[in-house]
């Protein structure tokens, strides 16, 4: 059966075509920006399927306003905090989300992060590029090294997963924390080790979170946590900004307790705590864990799939909520 889709911004590839090819009906707001909250809900009346961004709130008064016609929510990511899935599980929606294709991209961020806080590269280019007077001498712009160091992972599901295997490669000791612990068998493969989380916040020369944002991980990492930490870590954060509280971020940073953060995701994007804009020891970047090419347009093929095979009557792909 046809039905009509809306999808809330621009997406990378040609997943809509695929849409309109099924003879579905396409509402496309092919923008680069996220849809105001007013026009998502002038354009959701009959709605049978919603490709969703992580940065559309999807609540009950956005399914109320759908009406009962709506079968599945796609979200083109991982995360889906933006979505209340009780809400929908209450409606019969079926909820999908976008695991799998954007395990490496993200994990080759939260590395990318991991080295350029230790090695204090957010800094140094900046020196560069504002002409600030440099030379090459033995003592200018001492990082620390990560061979022999400690990596603790917060969240062991696929992306922690892919940054181990990375980490390992640059020599580094890694601990796994998580509410459910991955196969031991993997564990050992990676030569890692299980502890709880305050064991890895002592022991762990970085930190980097990988955990979903659920009201059980949020502001996970606040005054105790960042207190535990070793004065010279550095916290690495890929996942939701709210699994880690900005302001005592910003007062640990201010008093020494941790040396350095590296950040892809804020607690209010894209706000940004003012506390951390003027720091030359964090290094932040714009939410871009997932942003290449191929991972994008495979983010976006993975979300129509799911919106094809359930308007067709056909299992999802990749549900979540159980
Ligand atoms: C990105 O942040 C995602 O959850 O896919
Ligand atoms: C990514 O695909 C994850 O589930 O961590």
């Amino acid at each position: 059966t046809v039905g009509r889709v809306l999808v809330t911004a621009q997406v990378v590839g040609d997943a809509v075509a695929r849409l309109r090819e099924a003879g579905h009906d396409v509402v496309f707001r092919d923008v680069d920006a996220p849809m105001p909250r007013g026009e998502l809900l002038a354009a959701l009346p009959g709605v049978d399927a919603l490709v969703s961004m992580l940065v559309d709130r999807v609540d009950a008064e956005v399914l109320d306003a759908a009406g009962p016609g709506l079968r599945v929510v796609a979200n083109v990511a991982v995360g889906y905090d933006n979505l209340d899935v009780a809400a929908c599980r209450e409606r019969a929606v079926v909820v999908t989300n976008t695991p799998g294709v954007l395990t490496d991209a993200t994990a080759d961020i939260a590395m990318s992060l991991i080295l350029m806080s230790t090695r204090g590269l957010g800094a140094a280019e900046r020196r560069v590029r504002t002409g600030t007077p440099w030379r090459w001498s033995l003592t200018a712009h001492l990082g620390v090294g990560l061979r022999g160091k400690t990596l603790g992972i917060v969240g062991p599901g696929a992306i922690g997963l892919a940054t181990t295997r990375r980490a390992k490669a640059f020599g580094m000791e890694v601990l796994l924390s998580g509410r459910s612990s991955p196969d031991p068998a993997v564990v050992g493969e990676l030569d890692a080790r299980v502890v709880d989380l305050d064991a890895l916040l002592t022991a762990s020369d970085v930190v980097s979170l990988h955990c979903p944002l659920t009201p059980a991980t949020r502001h996970l990492i606040g005054e105790r946590e960042l207190r535990l930490m070793r004065p010279g870590a550095h916290l690495v954060n890929t996942s939701r900004g709210p699994v880690v509280d900005e302001a005592a971020l910003v007062a640990a940073l201010a008093a020494g307790e941790i040396a350095g953060a590296g950040l892809d995701v804020f607690e209010d994007e894209p706000r940004v705590h003012p506390g951390l804009l003027g720091r030359e020891d964090v290094v932040l970047l714009p939410h871009v864990g997932s942003a290449t090419v191929e991972t994008r347009t495979a983010m976006a093929d993975l979300a129509v799939a799911n919106v094809l095979a359930v308007l067709a009557g056909a299992p999802a792909l990749t549900p979540v909520g159980g």
